[in-house]
């Protein structure tokens, strides 16, 4: 540590009690001003900045990688041992991030991992990337936000710089992370810097990763935005400054609704073409010919993962409280939720063509990641399908190269589920139901063991041989 630092206990020493106007200390502060501005960025630019990463998930850890092959200084503090281990043992347990990379990161001394919050004591910047999921209510759930802060509001020193990256209402980083900085007595944007940036990581893209994808910060003050975005410049190629925390909030909250709600428009088109009678994944590939003003969005048997069923209900909520009604957000989580009801729905009437039943049927599930070629399982609707089968009496099995295990809950319990092997798997199964699109499958071959497939993904799309025992979402 070093020895110049203002820490908070030496301010209590001092009789410089948190939340009480100190004439004293403000002019005190007015000189130190510039010193703790000038002490961090010669910091961050020499890359010499001890940079720290509170929460070391899909986010946390991709981050931490790459601040530390920019030649920084990485200290990852989770509360999960088994991560801890994994790390300090060179081993990475996201897809994304090769274990080669964190094994020479941590050989390198660069990066290392603790469940020792007082590591905080020691860091000139911490990135906090913990979940934000949504409470039962299905109300904003800040509390590891809040669970994090206060561990950092405990080691909280002048001259340490605080970025936010956990996707969050607008508002959060005011409203909540600042008066918990603030009440340690030091002032943000003068000894303490404060600011927002959402990570927008997409796990399996094999194009865009941390690196490569343009990063939005927001500070709180200007010079709480120029030190943050000077040290996300050592490691991403692009940083895009904004205005504020609030707007850096909300430009990950549009993108994440503008995605929600296309994906429910898509959705709803399909089951319109299903009434009409039209392909509707034709109908979107040929729209998608129009070399302007038209994207193509996708139907598919509901949302998933940690990002897009869920934060743009952190936007609504928001609203709410400032009594406004987001209706787009209302109606496309709606009709996205409703949509394993559909899947199901649909399998229910493929059988009854066939003079069956769920109840009593077999049916095999393919892919049950939340998307193609990850294996996280977060939201995944194929959890809420499985689950309703069972309601009615199927007998559910399922296949997935990324889960070997599965585990459901319900209201008689929690039991486990086994991936099993194809093409043994497909024997004696009434339906097939492609949920996940992995690129591991041979779709001709689940064709060809079926006698009926369910596929809501548009998996078959180049199978012809078979191709009557196929039902399309
Ligand atoms: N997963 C994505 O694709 C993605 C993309 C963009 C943004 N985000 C956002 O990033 C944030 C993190 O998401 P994630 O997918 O990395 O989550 P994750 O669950 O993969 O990782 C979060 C980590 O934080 C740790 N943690 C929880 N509480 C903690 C605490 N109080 N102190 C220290 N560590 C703690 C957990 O053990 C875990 O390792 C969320 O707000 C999410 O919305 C996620």
């Amino acid at each position: 540590m070093s020895s110049n630092r203002l820490k908070v206990k030496n301010n209590k020493r001092a009789g410089l009690m948190p939340n009480k106007p100190n004439t004293t200390r403000g002019s005190a502060l007015g000189r130190r001003t510039g010193e703790w501005v000038a002490r961090l960025a010669k910091l961050i630019q020499s890359r010499k900045a001890h940079v720290g990463i509170i929460g070391l998930g899909y986010v946390g850890l991709p981050l931490a990688v790459e601040l530390a092959k920019a030649g920084l200084r990485v200290t990852g503090i989770d509360i999960d041992a088994e991560k801890v281990k994994a790390i300090n043992s060179g081993r990475s347990y996201i897809q994304d991030v090769p274990s080669a990379d964190v094994a020479r990161l941590v050989r390198e001394g660069r990066l290392v991992a603790t469940e020792d919050f007082s590591a905080l004591a020691e860091l000139d910047t911490v990135s906090i990337c913990v979940p934000t999921p949504l409470r039962k209510t299905k109300d904003p759930d800040v509390s590891m936000i809040m669970s994090a802060m206060k561990e950092v509001a405990r080691h909280l020193h002048a001259g340490m710089l605080i970025v936010l990256e956990s996707t969050t209402y607008p508002g959060t980083t005011e409203e909540m992370v600042r008066p918990e900085v603030e009440r340690q007595g030091l002032s943000v944007g003068r000894e303490v810097f404060l600011a927002f940036s959402p990570e927008r990581v997409d796990p399996g893209n094999p194009t865009y990763h941390t690196k490569n994808t343009p990063k939005i910060i927001g500070g709180c003050t200007p010079t709480c935005t120029e030190l943050a975005v000077s040290l996300y410049a050592l490691a991403v190629d692009r940083v895009i400054p904004v205005s504020s925390s609030q707007t850096a909030e909300m430009v990950k909250l549009l993108e994440n609704t503008f995605r929600a709600i296309n994906i429910g428009l898509a959705n709803e088109v399909a089951i319109m073409c299903d009434r009409l009678g039209v392909n509707v994944w034709e109908v979107i590939d040929a729209a998608a010919t129009k070399p302007f003003g038209f994207m193509p969005f996708y139907p598919g048997p509901g949302l998933g993962g940690h990002c897009i069923p869920i934060d743009p209900l952190y936007l609504s909520w928001k609203l709410k409280t400032l009594d406004y009604n987001a209706r787009f957000i209302q109606l496309a989580s709606e009709i996205n939720t409703q949509m394993p009801h559909y899947v199901v729905d649909k399998i229910a009437a493929a059988l009854n063509d066939r003079r069956q039943s769920i109840n009593g049927a077999g049916i095999l599930i393919v892919g049950v990641s939340y998307k193609r070629d990850v294996e996280d399982l977060r939201e995944s609707p194929a959890l809420d399908i499985i689950r309703l089968l069972r309601q009615r009496g199927a007998t559910v099995t399922y296949t997935d190269p990324y889960n070997a295990e599965l585990r459901i809950e319900s209201p008689q319990g929690e039991s486990i589920l086994r991936s099993v092997a194809l093409p043994e798997g497909l024997a004696k199964q009434d339906c097939i139901v492609i949920v996940t699109d992995h690129r591991a499958f041979n779709y001709q071959q689940i064709v060809d063991h079926s006698s009926l497939v369910l596929d809501t993904r548009n998996a078959t799309r180049a199978i012809t041989r078979g191709r009557e025992k196929v039902i399309m979402l």
